[in-house]
């Protein structure tokens, strides 16, 4: 992973924290808002090539149950709340995102795992690479071997 500085590790491997800047005015006018800018290879480790969002999501919906290869990515909610399971074959754990100035990065080999989202959450996904079905491993019965092999290294 480049610019390792930019990501605050968590316990599972080739995830973190990312925090971006939250611009906004408590002097100005009531209401003007926040902004927060993101840069690919400057606010997260990697180019953005994609993003997609994700919205609408039934209160006992669970997405996700994938791993990929390559591919490098960032989630942010940009409103509501949403929980992410983040899991390798040796570590896991939960990271509720809330905050639209804080990203979750997820790297290669990582399992994910997206539920308990809230009324009207929108989770934007930042991503390193073009949409490239053969780069997901969906049965965990294919992630966990390749992963193990991958943490091994
Ligand atoms: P998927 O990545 O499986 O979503 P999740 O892990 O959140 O459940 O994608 C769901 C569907 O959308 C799947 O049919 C592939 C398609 N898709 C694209 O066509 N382009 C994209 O960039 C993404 C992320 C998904």
């Amino acid at each position: 992973m480049e610019k390792t500085d930019l990501v605050c590790p968590l316990s599972v491997p080739n995830t973190g924290m990312v925090t971006f800047r939250d611009i906004h005015n408590p002097d100005g006018p009531r209401g003007l808002g926040h902004l927060t800018p993101i840069t690919g290879g400057v606010h997260v480790p990697f180019d953005i090539k994609r993003i997609y969002y994700i919205h609408s999501v039934g209160p006992d919906i669970r997405r996700g149950f994938h791993s990929h290869r390559e591919l490098h990515q960032v989630l942010i909610a940009l409103g509501g709340t949403v929980k992410v399971l983040v899991k390798t074959p040796y570590e896991e754990t939960v990271v509720e995102l809330n905050k639209p100035w804080e990203g979750l990065y997820i790297g290669p080999y990582v399992w994910r795992e997206m539920f308990d989202f809230s009324q009207h959450a929108t989770l934007l996904v930042l991503a390193s690479a073009d949409y490239t079905e053969s780069d997901y491993l969906r049965k965990y019965e294919d992630y966990e071997p390749e992963a193990k092999e991958y943490f091994a290294k």
